[in-house]
This record gives C-alpha cells, structure tokens and sequence, in this order.
C-alpha cells in the first residue's frame, strides 16, 4: 500500500486511463503525418495509429497529476499551459516509442513481421519508407514539444526536449539498442543484462514520468522520489516483456512470441529462469510502490495503478 491509498479512494483506473487516452487518441490522430510527402504521412500514422497501449503518455499524465497535487499553485493561471505541456510531452514520448518500434523491427535490427497486430511498417511500405518514417516521428517529437504561439515557457520547452533526448539517445534508448544487437549469443552478467534493459526501455519509460513531474513543477524531493519510481517500472516493464516472449502466444502480443529465443538474445528468462524472473518483477514492482510513498505526493494513485498494470499485463 502508498501513502496514496491510505488518502484517498480508490481510483477507478479503467476511467482514468479512458479519459487520458480520449486526448492523447485525439490529439495524435490530428498531428501525425500532417502534410508528409510521397507516402510519408501514410506511413508515420500506420506506425502510431491504432494500437500500443500507450502506456508512456499515461505515465507522462499521472506523473504530471501526482505533481500537480502536490503543488500549492495546482490551481494557478499558468493551468492551462502545463496541462498543454503534459499533453504535448505524452504525444512526443509516443511518437519517440513508436518510431524505436518501427526500427527494431526492421530486417537490419530484430526481423519481426508482426507488431500491434498488424504487419510492421517496413513489411507495409517497404525498408526506405519504414526508416524515413522513424526519422519523421523522432524529429516531430522534438517539434510537438516546441510549439508557436504557446503559453509554455521556452524553459519548460527546453528542458522537455533535453529530458526526451537524453532518454532517447546514445544514453538512453539508442545506446540500449546497440548493447542488445552486440549481445546475440553472448551470455551477459546480470548487471550487463540490467544495463541494457534500464537504457533500451527503462530509460523513455522514467523519462516518460520525468517529463510529467517537470510539468507538474515537482518539488526537488518528490522529483527524485519519481525518478526512483521510473527506473524501478521501467527495468521491470523489459523484465515482463522478457517473460512474455516464453510464455504468451503472438495473437495475445499482437507481435511474434518466442523471438528473443529463436534470435539466441540475453533475457532475464535465458539469464534467471521463468520463476525467478518473475519474483524479480514483483521485487521491482514493490521497490516502484516505496518510492511513490517516499515521494511525498498525496496523490499518486494513477501511478501505483500503472506500475501495477506494467507487472500484471498479458500484453
Ligand atoms: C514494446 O513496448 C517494446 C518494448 C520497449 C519492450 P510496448 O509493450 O509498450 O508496446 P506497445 O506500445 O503497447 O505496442
Ligand atoms: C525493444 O525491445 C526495445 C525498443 C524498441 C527500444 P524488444 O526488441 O524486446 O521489443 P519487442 O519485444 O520487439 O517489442
Ligand atoms: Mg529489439
Ligand atoms: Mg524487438
Ligand atoms: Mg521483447
């Protein structure tokens, strides 16, 4: 239990998580692939459109609530503003996952021909396509972030661009991706394998609920506290997907199972075993709930709620 639950009730978290995709649904399906070129734009919403659970612009949002409620200006003029920021910042991390998704699926990467259900992108409309597309969907993140004749001050722009490049990155995402293709057939230690899984994943994950809190002007203690919470979901978020691969079936992953086997890639399974992998996630999970209680915040139900929802997903 989080100091959350013992404030407040029970968050109905299926309506929250409805409302909050209500708007960001709404808000990618009028941005993405506005004006593109030659297919472009066919490609960048076949890519975002239409599936994902969206999970790092729901975390972006209830980071951001968890700030807010902790903020004694929660209910000042500039509201607007930082809600347009959170909104904006959710869509930028989605735009920035989903392009990492159409290249990693691509031949030169993990050859997968499946991911949301549907063919990927490259097996769609072709390898040059699929990779323009990715290029498109990371550099408009950037620009989502950077909007005219807005009220989010140029600081608060910035520091969002610098918090999704860093997560994205050579630091960050990108990096991760290098360690997971120079890893095939190598048996990595277990502080390499959380190495890679914190940059690969973990990193726009806590970056997702960093760009949230920084909306939601968290205090320095508080910010800290959900940065702890990000690193302790996002390790456990790849743990999960690692058991996935094993042990659910493609229909249910709406991507191909068994890969990371078949592509001989170090996992927490291949590394630990089902049933210690699995305590691990739980250990990750309970070490995401304490941080949230040290954070000070009295309200972060709607991230315990995802923390839970990464741990306890069949997808
Ligand atoms: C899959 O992420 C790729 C990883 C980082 C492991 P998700 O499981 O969040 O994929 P979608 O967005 O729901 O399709
Ligand atoms: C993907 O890891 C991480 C990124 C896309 C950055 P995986 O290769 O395990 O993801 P899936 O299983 O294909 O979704
Ligand atoms: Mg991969
Ligand atoms: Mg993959
Ligand atoms: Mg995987």
């Amino acid at each position: 239990m989080t100091s959350s639950t013992a404030l407040n009730p029970p968050l109905d978290t299926n309506l929250w998580s409805q409302n909050h995709l209500a708007h960001v649904e709404q808000a990618l399906t009028l941005w993405v692939g506005d004006g593109a070129p030659a297919g472009l734009g066919d490609a960048m919403r076949y890519a975002v459109l239409d599936g994902g659970k969206r999970l790092r612009p729901l975390l972006v949002l209830a980071a951001y609530e968890a700030a807010r409620s902790g903020s004694s200006d929660s209910a000042a003029p500039e509201g607007a503003a930082l809600d347009e920021a959170a909104l904006r910042a959710a869509c930028a991390v989605e735009l920035i996952h989903a392009y990492s998704l159409v290249h990693d699926d691509m031949p030169c990467m993990d050859n997968d021909v499946l991911r949301r259900g549907k063919p990927t992108v490259h097996v769609q409309f072709g390898e040059a396509q699929a990779l323009l597309a990715g290029d498109a969907l990371q550099a408009f993140a950037f620009e989502l972030l950077t909007p005219d004749n807005t009220l989010i001050p140029a600081a608060t722009q910035a520091a969002l661009c610098r918090l999704l490049a860093r997560a994205a990155g050579s630091a960050g995402m990108a990096g991760g991706q290098a360690i997971d293709l120079a890893s095939v057939g190598v048996a990595l230690t277990e502080a390499q394998l959380r190495q890679m899984h914190r940059l690969k994943t973990g990193a726009l994950l806590q970056g997702s609920v960093l760009m949230g809190a920084l909306c939601g002007h968290a205090a320095p203690a508080a910010y800290e506290a959900l940065s702890d919470y990000g690193a302790a979901m996002g390790l456990a978020f790849q743990v999960v997907d690692d058991i996935l691969d094993v042990v659910a079936d493609s229909a249910t992953l709406g991507k191909t199972a068994g890969k990371d086997a078949a592509a001989d890639k170090p996992t927490y399974v291949s590394l630990l075993g089902l049933e210690r992998a699995q305590a691990y996630a739980q250990e990750l999970l309970a070490e995401a709930h304490a941080a949230l209680g040290r954070s000070g915040l009295p309200d972060t139900r709607a991230l315990a709620a995802l923390a839970d929802m990464v741990v306890r997903r069949s997808h």
